[in-house]
């Protein structure tokens, strides 16, 4: 809670509204710094909302009753104007105006502010994946952050529209391509999920990945195994590791059945249809020039829907990814 202790001190009597959301009827569990003033707010203009709806339709009702058409009933003149009445309404209402107006404006300002010296984690979206990499250059399809301190997402896409969800963290921001947004957040440990929040095409309600927020000391573990475990891999595990973290497996399985692009199962040294006509027998080259320049040789049945890897694939992950290919016969 950021905003002004006076000001909880005066709305001290809504503070319980706040703990509804704690137990998970409406939300998630309130895993991060943030959630409990945007939970709080939600749940003050919910319940005056509330309030409002139930007020009109128990006057509607009442007004229909007592001015139903009788026997007898004679039409009078109705007033056009009541200042009295007027006021009477819009008056009570500015208070709690001002309080949606102002701690919506001050938690924007929290939610938009990262602290300095937070720590910073690249985002990278793509249909339909994410990738998250750290500090030392590794990266991983599950994105791991520290506990209990400010964590910068810096967030890019590699082709179209996608958002940055994690609801239990109450944190939302459009990923946008050729551009970097921000987010940040401070976070209990446990287990979370993010979402894309977007619709970004066919697998949009796929994209999506495990959060796992750990106390500095195991995440700082994890980061160097996972770090040296990748170094001392052997070509096919590496290239395995790629799949996965590019986000290859969106798109293309490992078993023969067709997804959205073409399987990878038996493809190594065998000849492929092209969609012009044309055959290819998928060798190195092959691959290397359809991740880099995945419309230069389309294949049949299939659409230009593929993103260039061109400059977010190292030369080494490409020679492990097509190690890894060369194993699904
Ligand atoms: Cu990415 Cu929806």
């Amino acid at each position: 809670m950021t905003f002004d202790a006076t000001f909880l001190g005066l709305a001290g009597f809504l503070a319980e509204v706040g703990t509804i959301g704690t137990d998970g009827f409406w939300f998630p569990k309130q895993a991060s710094n943030l959630a409990a003033t945007v939970d709080w707010l939600w749940y003050f203009i919910y319940y005056i909302s509330v309030a409002g709806v139930l007020l009109v339709l128990a006057l509607t009702a009442f007004f229909v009753w007592k001015y139903r058409a009788r026997e007898g009933h004679v039409e009078r003149k109705t007033s056009t104007h009541n200042t009295a009445l007027e006021l009477g309404w819009t008056l009570p209402l500015i208070p709690p105006m001002i309080v949606m107006f102002y701690v919506g404006l001050t938690g924007y300002v929290d939610l938009r502010t990262p602290p300095r010296g937070a720590y910073d984690i690249n985002v990278t979206a793509r249909k339909w994946a994410w990738t998250f990499t750290y500090p030392n250059g590794h990266q991983s399809d599950t994105l791991h952050a520290p506990a209990g301190e400010p964590v910068r997402m810096v967030m890019t896409s590699e082709d179209v529209l996608h958002s940055f969800w994690i609801p239990a963290f109450r944190v939302k921001q459009d990923v946008v391509p050729g551009r970097y947004a921000t987010l940040w957040f401070d976070a209990e440990p446990g287990e979370y999920v993010l979402e894309c929040t977007e619709y970004c095409g066919t697998k949009h309600s796929d994209m999506l990945a495990k959060v796992v927020i750990q106390p500095r000391a195991e995440f700082d573990k994890w980061l160097d195994e996972q770090s040296s475990l990748l170094a001392r891999m052997s070509p096919e595990e590496a290239g395995k590791q790629v799949f996965a973290n590019k986000g290859c497996v969106a798109c293309h399985s490992t078993d023969g059945t067709q997804i959205i692009g073409p399987t990878f199962k038996g493809l190594y040294n065998h000849e492929v249809p092209l969609a012009d006509g044309t055959k290819v027998v998928a060798d190195e080259n092959y691959i290397r020039e359809s991740i880099l320049d995945p419309q230069a040789k389309l294949v049949a049945g299939f659409g230009p829907v593929m993103p260039t890897f061109q400059g977010t694939i190292k030369d080494e992950e490409i020679t492990a990814l097509i190690a890894y290919i060369k194993t699904l016969k």
